[in-house]
């Protein structure tokens, strides 16, 4: 009893000591309308639903916003209470489920400061942090993780593959006082080390000295000709020789077709170009390294990853294929409570949403063979179905073409983005 007591008193501390600064789970049915903007700076944007999709974990609780129409870009966003990270750990959690077999698409958020004109929010709108999945055909599959130093974006020098099925998957970013960071997916660390290391927010800490000069008689040559070694005197032989088994033709005619001559064939005697031998250079002196000095232009910066006015969570993201699930969006300053959050969410409704969706597998596989077999059997009688094949083929091949411009459209927005 006394036990349950002391760690009532624990988790109590634990829970009061962590500092939720935005939660949204889209559990209040169409109350998030009041709580998001969407940005007007274009037109067409896409309309976002609010759903939990074709299958699910939890009809209610995993009801989350899906981009709902192909071919467009969206752009909403949420704000809060402003806050610094300094000092203090800054996790940033969320989770994306592409049900739609994604081609191409965004599934990440950015982190903005207060000073964001949300109504105007778009691709060059100058945000903190971008962090989340990005999948566009076969060779983009990466988690960005793009932090803004000193007003210019710089992006992660690590390859972090993100998922790329149609399950939902939580996607953590941890960023900490002391300049490390942590990107874990499902709760599963996947990445980690220093700001430092593995982006170039600092030019480089050493440099070649501009001063120093490899001196004119180094010599780096570990092996030389010998000199004692000379070509022997019968080295020398023709590369290719005429074929001594060729026979001139019986029906050859001097007058007409010339003087007959062989063919040639290479030398088997040929010996190629003649190189001495090499010895170990006496005076070798091993490869001249350049000598590093500090870099005068480096200075350590400490607060590399502090962001100040935190404000405002946004979803700006071009998508071909639309109908990815945004869902159990954080930003705390306590990694635990991040986790648990994301054991209590993510983690109870992954299992049943797996099975949901294998059912549907299932039963989708099932009338297919169904179908495949009536077809078999009409196939003879009934060649009516040749047509219907014909069709599908033609809208296959608009829907390639699509993607094919949409392909071009994202790479245009996505090197403003990254720049
Ligand atoms: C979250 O769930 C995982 C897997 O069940 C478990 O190992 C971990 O301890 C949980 N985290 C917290 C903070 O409870």
């Amino acid at each position: 009893m006394k036990l349950l007591g002391v760690l009532a008193v624990v988790l109590a501390l634990h829970s009061a000591h962590a500092k939720v600064y935005f939660r949204e789970e889209f559990l209040d049915g169409d109350e998030w309308r009041s709580r998001w903007v969407d940005s007007k700076h274009k037109s067409d944007y896409g309309e976002w639903k609010l759903t939990s999709g074709g299958f699910y974990g939890d009809a209610e609780k995993d009801k989350g916003l899906q981009t709902s129409q192909d071919a467009r870009f969206y752009a909403t966003s949420a704000r809060f209470e402003p806050f610094s990270n300094e000092g203090k750990s800054l996790v940033i959690q969320f989770t994306v489920k592409h049900e739609q077999k994604i081609d191409c698409g965004g599934g990440y958020v950015k982190v903005f400061p207060a000073d964001l004109d949300q109504t105007d929010m778009h691709g060059e709108s100058a945000y903190y942090i971008m962090f989340g999945p990005d999948i566009c055909g076969y060779s983009t599959k990466k988690v960005h993780v793009i932090f803004n130093y000193k007003g210019k974006n710089h992006l992660i020098k690590k390859e972090i593959k993100c998922k790329d099925d149609e399950l939902t998957h939580l996607y953590t970013l941890v960023l900490n006082p002391d300049q490390t960071y942590e990107v874990k997916i499902d709760n599963e660390k996947v990445e980690s080390g220093s700001l430092e290391d593995d982006w170039d927010f600092l030019p480089p800490k050493k440099i070649k000295d501009p001063e120093a000069k490899k001196p004119e008689d180094w010599d780096d040559r570990a092996k030389i000709d010998d000199a004692e070694d000379t070509k022997p005197v019968d080295w020398d032989k023709p590369e290719n020789i005429p074929d001594p088994d060729a026979k001139k033709p019986d029906d050859w005619d001097e007058d007409m077709d010339g003087e007959w001559e062989p063919p040639m064939i290479p030398n088997p005697e040929y010996k190629g170009e003649w190189k001495p031998k090499q010895i170990d250079n006496p005076n070798y002196k091993g490869q001249w390294v350049h000598p590093e000095i500090d870099n005068p232009e480096y200075s350590p910066d400490s607060d590399i990853y502090t962001f100040d006015k935190i404000a405002v969570l946004g979803l700006d993201l071009w998508q071909v294929k639309s109908g990815t699930i945004f869902d159990n969006f954080l930003i705390t300053d306590d990694v635990k409570e991040a986790e648990d959050i994301g054991n209590e969410t993510w983690g109870v409704t992954k299992e049943p949403e797996r099975k949901m969706k294998q059912e549907q597998d299932d039963m989708k596989r099932k009338e297919e063979e169904e179908r495949n077999k009536e077809q078999d059997t009409e196939d003879t009688e009934d060649d009516e179905e040749e047509d219907e094949e014909d069709d599908e083929d033609v809208e296959d091949t608009k829907d390639d073409t699509e993607e094919g411009l949409s392909e071009m459209d994202k790479k245009e927005v996505k090197s403003k983005d990254e720049l």
